[in-house]
């Protein structure tokens, strides 16, 4: 008889799971008769020892089956969707999802919270008063017809075992996984009904992927798992070394978005959203140009209309942190040759924008501003970071995580590439 343990002790020692083994586990984890200690320990097993293609391809489907699918045939819109790997300030599915629809497509991106020391655009929206990220299929597939695109939770019914699996793996340091990485974005991608995927996968310092033979096995492991289930998946690879644009955190993060469908976006925001929204048209089969969409507003209305349509008000002030302060002075004039992505995510985590423990909120005014990016000028002695949060206590551990997190060269750098190359 299949228990928990003895599939923890089997991964543990490094032999596969059968496909009878990964079943089991999925319904007995539903019912509650594994527990999620015993899974815990099972995806820390799996973090160490991985999964085959076989189990992959099982496990990624004992996910799907957690729930039930969307059938998006009759929006009547080509439907294309776009996932990242998580990132560092990477609020770029706030101003791609009505980009993209503004050119024609039908965007369901159902999205995620913040994972370690990555922000989730879930999280981000919900710092817009009012926003609603649970919303039911029917209002997911009202809102696709009506408004063209909708960023929400996926639903309970949607792969319910990976929004467990995932806060399971938050705060046990079984994020930074090829396999579960894969089956967890797949899984919720293939749920949902959509007919061609863009994936985002980040590398750097502050991504899970550090290196490029990372990132690339991570790419080709989803795109097999895409094809197997007959979605388009296209994935771009992206840098992560430092945050992506200047502001970390929530409603910080909000107001770049706004700031970016406004025409003012920050060269490596623009330059990141503007080559996947690039490839969604192109999967979606869309001969649209989409900067044009964002010099005419048409991407701004479809934000706001996707805002209201969720319960938000486009025009409300967005939270405000109580308390600001200007630190990490650049240690010499020059320029700036690194900002540690890393570093910038745990410090804005520590602030409050994160969560410590899966049942934590997050706060929606807690943030970093970074007032100057790698390749900039800066001034020995000048502040490079803004931190914002409620809390004074938490300046501290933010300051700590922030020890060595820039460099600064006498001679000017070449700006950093950030799209780095696309496969599939
Ligand atoms: N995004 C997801 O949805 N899942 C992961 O595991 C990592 C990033």
């Amino acid at each position: 008889m299949t228990d928990a343990v003895a599939l923890i002790r089997a991964k543990r020692d490094g032999h596969r799971l059968s496909e009878a083994d990964i079943r089991w586990l999925f319904g007995a984890y539903a019912t509650g008769q594994v527990g999620d200690e015993q899974m815990s320990a099972l995806l820390m097993a799996i973090y160490f020892r991985g999964l085959d293609g076989a189990e992959l391809r099982t496990w990624t489907e004992a996910m799907i089956a957690s729930g039930q699918r969307l059938d998006l045939s009759g929006i009547g819109r080509p439907t294309v969707d776009k996932h990242s790997t998580g990132g560092v300030g990477d609020k770029v599915s706030l101003i791609l999802a009505p980009l993209v629809a503004s050119c024609g497509a039908a965007v369901p991106q159902l999205s995620g919270r913040g994972l370690g020391h990555t922000g989730g655009t879930l999280d981000k929206l919900e710092a817009i008063g009012g926003f609603r990220t649970a919303l039911t299929p029917e209002e997911t597939i009202g809102l696709l017809r009506a408004v063209g695109c909708v960023i929400c939770a996926a639903g309970s019914g949607l792969a319910p075992a990976d929004r467990r699996l995932y806060s399971l793996r938050d705060v046990t340091g079984t994020v930074e996984s090829i396999p579960l990485i894969a089956s967890s974005i797949m899984s919720k991608k293939i749920a949902e009904g959509t007919g061609a995927l863009v994936l985002d996968v980040k590398v750097g310092a502050g991504a899970f992927m550090k290196s490029r033979e990372q990132a690339r096995e991570l790419a080709e492991t989803m795109v097999a798992l895409g094809e197997d289930h007959k979605v388009r998946t296209r994935v771009t690879l992206t840098a992560m070394d430092a945050p992506l644009g200047r502001a970390v955190g929530n409603a910080v993060e909000v107001a770049e978005a706004v700031a970016a469908l406004e025409g003012n976006g920050p060269p490596d925001l623009m330059e990141v959203t503007l080559a996947l929204a690039g490839q969604m048209l192109a999967l979606a089969g869309i001969d649209a140009d989409p900067a044009a969409a964002i010099a005419t507003g048409r991407a701004r209305q479809a934000f706001r209309a996707m805002v209201w349509a969720q319960g938000g008000d486009p025009d409300a002030p967005l939270p405000q942190a109580a308390h600001v302060i200007q630190a990490l002075p650049a240690p010499a004039s020059g320029w700036l040759a690194s900002l540690d992505a890393l570093a910038v995510g745990t410090a804005a985590w520590r602030l409050g924008a994160g969560r410590a423990r899966k049942e934590d909120a997050v706060s929606p005014s807690a943030g970093v501003i970074c007032m100057a990016k790698p390749g900039e000028a800066v001034r020995a002695g000048q502040p490079l970071l803004e931190l914002h949060t409620d809390e004074p206590e938490r300046f501290g551990p933010a300051l700590a995580a922030l020890d060595g997190a820039v460099s600064v060269t006498g001679t000017q750098p070449p700006r950093p590439p950030v799209v780095l190359e696309h496969i599939g």
